[in-house]
C-alpha cells in the first residue's frame, strides 16, 4: 500500500525533465505515432530500447499488432512534431504525419526526415502494466544528425543550452 500522497507522486514526475520523442510504427496493423517521454535505452547489447505507450491509444495496437516501431527523438526545432503527435495542434489531429516529412530505414517505421535520432526497432517484448504497455525493441536501425534536444518538465518544453555544462568545480570530493 502507498504511504504518500499519489499527487505527490505525480508532481515528483512532473518536475523530472526527459527527453521527448515521438513513437511511430506501420504495416498491418495501421501507420500511427504518439508523444512519448516514457523511453530509454534497455540495454545496450544487444542494442534495446524501451518506450512506454498508453494501452487505450491507437498507437499501442499498431505497434502490437506491426511487430515494430520507431523512437524518434526529437530536437527544438522539431517541437510542433511533439505537439501534433500530443493530438495538440487542431489541422493535424486527423492526420498527424502531415505536421513533417517521413522516410523509412530497415523495419518500415515512419522515420523523421532529418530528425536528430532515431532508433528504429523490431517488437522483442511487451509487458502490459496497468494503463500502459512497455514496449521492449530490438535495435535494428539508427539514424543520428545535428541537433539539440527537445526536453520537457514541469509541463513546458524547455530549452537545453548548448555549451551549458555541469562544471567538475561542482563536485565536493
Ligand atoms: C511531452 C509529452 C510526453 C508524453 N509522454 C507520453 C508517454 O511517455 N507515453 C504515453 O503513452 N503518452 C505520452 N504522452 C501523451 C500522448 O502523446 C497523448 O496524450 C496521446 O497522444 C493522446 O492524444 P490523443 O488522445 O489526441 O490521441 C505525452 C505527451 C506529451 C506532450
Amino acid at each position: 500500500m502507498s504511504q504518500f500522497d499519489p499527487n505527490l507522486f505525480k508532481l515528483a514526475m512532473r518536475r523530472a525533465a526527459t527527453a521527448v520523442s515521438v513513437v511511430t510504427t506501420d504495416g498491418p496493423g495501421g501507420r500511427f505515432g504518439v508523444t512519448v517521454s516514457s523511453f530509454c535505452t534497455a540495454t545496450a547489447e544487444p542494442p534495446q530500447m524501451l518506450a512506454c505507450v498508453w494501452k487505450t491509444g491507437p498507437a499501442a495496437a499498431a505497434i502490437r499488432e506491426n511487430k515494430l516501431f520507431c523512437i524518434n527523438v526529437l530536437a527544438r526545432s522539431h517541437r510542433h512534431v511533439a505537439d501534433s503527435f500530443a493530438g495538440r495542434i487542431e489541422r493535424w489531429r486527423n492526420d498527424r504525419f502531415a505536421c513533417d516529412q517521413w522516410k523509412t530505414l530497415a523495419t518500415g517505421a515512419p522515420v523523421l526526415h532529418e530528425g536528430m535520432i532515431a532508433l528504429d526497432c523490431s517488437l522483442v517484448s511487451e509487458l502490459e502494466l496497468s494503463t500502459h504497455y512497455v514496449f521492449v525493441g530490438h535495435v535494428e536501425s539508427v539514424a543520428v544528425n545535428d541537433g539539440v534536444p527537445l526536453l520537457y518538465s514541469d509541463g513546458h518544453y524547455r530549452r537545453m543550452a548548448e555549451r551549458d555544462q555541469v562544471s567538475a568545480d561542482d563536485l565536493l570530493l
